[in-house]
């Protein structure tokens, strides 16, 4: 297990769902680990987000993994405090190499104001332009940059209400960015590459707001009313993908084994793509 050895890795949104199995993941293969969360709620977005246990617990998995970590709560919208905190990290754990932008939030529901809006894009698109802009400034040649798109990004009319149309726009705009970004540091070795999730089993996907995005025929969709719902997107059979099936991809463009593959978007999506017809 030493696909990433000797690596450092940062990841966004580090302390719970997504980003904690890509950290774990990295761990076991073997790189050191900086993971920020914001550790608080955001208050447009209505299911709770990831707290200070979370992250701690995140750490106490990479340690148990044999590896060391720096974890702190960051909010990704702070640009000064991410500035701050990486350079704090990377200086002691010595170098920068993979950086997963990971971090979001999913403010979805008619009851949403337009500060919905804000709050998505500022989380979904800024925060992980803070991110990478942030690490840039640390990452060494050869290194790997991965942003957390979503198969939302790709859909056709896209999201309504005001959260889910910040959600929509930032995800759109991060494969293009992130394209330009591969190109400008294409001549150092460094890559970046964007992965599309479609419904990942999260806590973010297990919310009330999502079940009545998909049941609004429904007071309070449960489970049972939504799994059909989420089922039907997908070609190969299943409701939703796993953290684990995300973080496999990303350990492999973490990797040298993909070090000639970059300014590409890669969707996890159990086939979702073949049915809209991306
Ligand atoms: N779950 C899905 O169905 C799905 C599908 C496609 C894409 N995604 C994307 O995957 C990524 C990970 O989400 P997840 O599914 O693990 O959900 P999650 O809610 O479990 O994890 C998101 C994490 O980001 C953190 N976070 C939120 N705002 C932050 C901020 N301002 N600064 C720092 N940290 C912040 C949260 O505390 C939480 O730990 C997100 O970018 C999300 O948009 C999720």
């Amino acid at each position: 297990m030493t696909r990433v050895a000797g690596k450092v890795a940062f990841v966004t949104g580090a302390a719970r769902g997504q980003g904690r199995s890509h950290v774990v993941e990295l761990a076991r293969n073997g790189a050191d680990i900086i993971a920020f969360d914001l550790c608080a709620d955001v208050e447009t977005n209505h299911y709770a987000l990831a707290t200070a246990e979370d992250l701690a617990e995140t750490a106490a998995l990479v340690r148990a993994e044999g590896r060391r970590v720096v974890a702190a709560k960051v909010d990704v919208r702070d640009r000064v405090g991410l500035e701050a905190a990486l350079a704090a990290a990377v200086d002691e754990l010595g170098r920068l190499d993979i950086v997963v932008a990971n971090a979001g939030i999913c403010p979805l529901g008619d009851d949403v104001p337009v500060q919905g809006f804000v709050d998505a894009f500022d989380v979904d698109f800024v925060g992980v332009v803070n991110t990478i802009h942030t690490a840039i400034a640390h990452i060494g040649d050869g290194g790997s940059i991965i942003a957390t798109g979503s198969l939302a990004a790709l859909m056709p009319g896209g999201l309504t209400s005001p959260g889910g149309t910040g959600y929509g726009l930032a995800k759109r705009m991060i494969p293009e960015y992130v394209r330009t970004v591969a190109h400008l540091l294409a001549a150092r070795g460094i890559r970046a590459n964007t992965i599309h999730p479609s419904n990942c089993n999260t806590d973010m996907l297990q919310s009330p707001p999502m079940y009545k995005m998909f049941r609004d025929d429904l007071e309070n969709p449960t489970l049972d009313d939504v799994k059909e719902g989420f089922a039907s997107m997908h070609a190969i059979p299943t409701p939703w993908v796993e953290p684990s099936d995300i973080s496999n991809a990303v350990l492999y463009l973490a990797s040298d084994e993909s070090r000639y593959l970059t300014g590409q978007a890669l969707r996890i999506d159990a086939g979702a793509g073949l049915i809209l017809g991306l």
